[in-house]
């Protein structure tokens, strides 16, 4: 189940691995937390973490890409971007070579509908943003049916895609609420300078350059850095566009909270053939779960619940286990509603403020053990 870093409480225990920047594990799961963890997550910049209860220990996490494959590719492209901020020459056939992995598992995902609780896993930085967008663009690809060349450019354009931002100056908008005329004007560069940096290797690909000069351009003339109309934008630069957008809306910011993955998805809708691409998106809402499994939410009976299944070919009515009525009640046993049966129910909203009323906590805290690798 997904709590707010700000409800977890000493005694939890995590349910599922934290992930620092460069990919290491900073908490593993069933470790239990206590008060220093939780300080620790606060500085760190996390904004929620899944932790296991005992009302759902046969809910299993089916995720198209291992954690560890995911932890290589963030580890290898985190030291390939600090290489690169020390001046130093790169080369992209490392990253290259664990894109394919992620490819290949990918591939070999036979499931319809794809969650990845690993995105939110992860502390919120570009690295862990860069691999969401690539796996995010990849997961598209292949729904798309993209051939294996093209997915293998998509992967590595979109891993890459935001590059250019190792040249803004240190510290530029951090914890910015508003942007003055000269920030936005820095910000209208990094496409270009991230296509300049791809373009400086002698092994660079044309095509993954493209995707990443591309992917602020909107099809209605209103993106960035040269306002390109639909015509002018390449396929793969608009499924790294829409990536990129569903996974920026989907993690707080100082001046808003973050989007529902389901909001994410409404949002790209309701944008499409103006700003967005009509076949990507439309492959995104087929196929990325609205509501992935460990999401607190409120039914439009009123009562409360958590995602534990998913259904095939109906991404936007999986299995609720209801653990709170509509009165606002513990249930002392929660019953599961199949949303695919129960076809007058359907899921409201997101209900994260409710999570501590699910809560049976584990046992004393561990005091004075650190896991987090500083
Ligand atoms: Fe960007």
């Amino acid at each position: 189940m997904r709590v707010p870093v700000e409800k977890l409480e000493p005694g939890m225990k995590v349910g599922y691995p934290v992930l620092g920047e460069d990919g290491s594990v900073l908490l593993n799961q069933g470790v239990i937390l206590n008060p220093t963890y939780i300080r620790r997550l606060r500085e760190l910049g996390f904004k929620s973490i899944f932790v296991e209860t005992d009302l759902f220990q046969d809910v299993k996490i089916d995720e198209p890409i291992k954690l560890d494959t995911r932890q290589r590719v963030q580890k290898i492209f985190h030291d390939t971007v600090k290489r690169l901020q020390r001046g130093d020459m790169t080369s992209y056939r490392e990253v290259s070579r664990v894109l394919e992995n992620i490819l290949e598992e990918i591939l070999a995902h036979e499931k319809s509908i794809v969650y990845l609780v690993q995105m939110r896993s992860c502390s919120d930085s570009i690295f862990t943003h860069s691999v969401n967008v690539a796996v995010l663009s990849l997961l598209l690809g292949k729904y798309l049916d993209l051939s294996l060349l093209q997915l293998r450019k998509l992967g590595l354009g979109a891993l890459l895609h935001d590059l250019g931002k190792i040249r803004f100056p240190e510290g530029f908008l951090k914890e910015k609420e508003s942007l003055d005329e000269e920030e936005k004007r820095i910000i209208r560069m990094h496409p270009i300078w991230s296509k300049e940096i791809i373009q400086s290797h002698t092994d660079y690909d044309f095509l993954v350059s493209l995707i990443a000069l591309q992917h602020h351009e909107r099809l209605d003339g209103s993106g960035y850095p040269y306002g390109l109309l639909e015509p002018d934008i390449h396929f793969l630069a608009r499924i790294c566009a829409c990536s990129d957008v569903y996974d920026a809306l989907t993690v707080d910011r100082p001046y808003r909270k973050r989007f529902s993955y389901a909001e994410a998805l409404e949002y790209l809708m309701g944008n499409v053939g103006k700003l967005f691409d009509l076949q990507v998106v439309t492959t995104m809402v087929r196929h990325i779960a609205p509501y992935p499994v460990g999401e607190v939410v409120r039914l439009t009976t009123g009562e409360v619940g958590v995602v534990v299944r998913l259904n095939e070919g109906l991404p936007i009515r999986p299995v609720v286990r209801v653990i709170q009525d509509r009165e606002g009640n513990t249930l002392e046993r929660p019953k599961d509603i199949d949303l695919m049966r129960e076809l007058t129910v359907a899921i409201l909203c997101l209900a994260e403020e409710n999570v501590e009323d699910f809560y049976s906590p584990h046992g004393v805290p561990t005091l004075g053990e650190s896991e987090f690798i500083d």
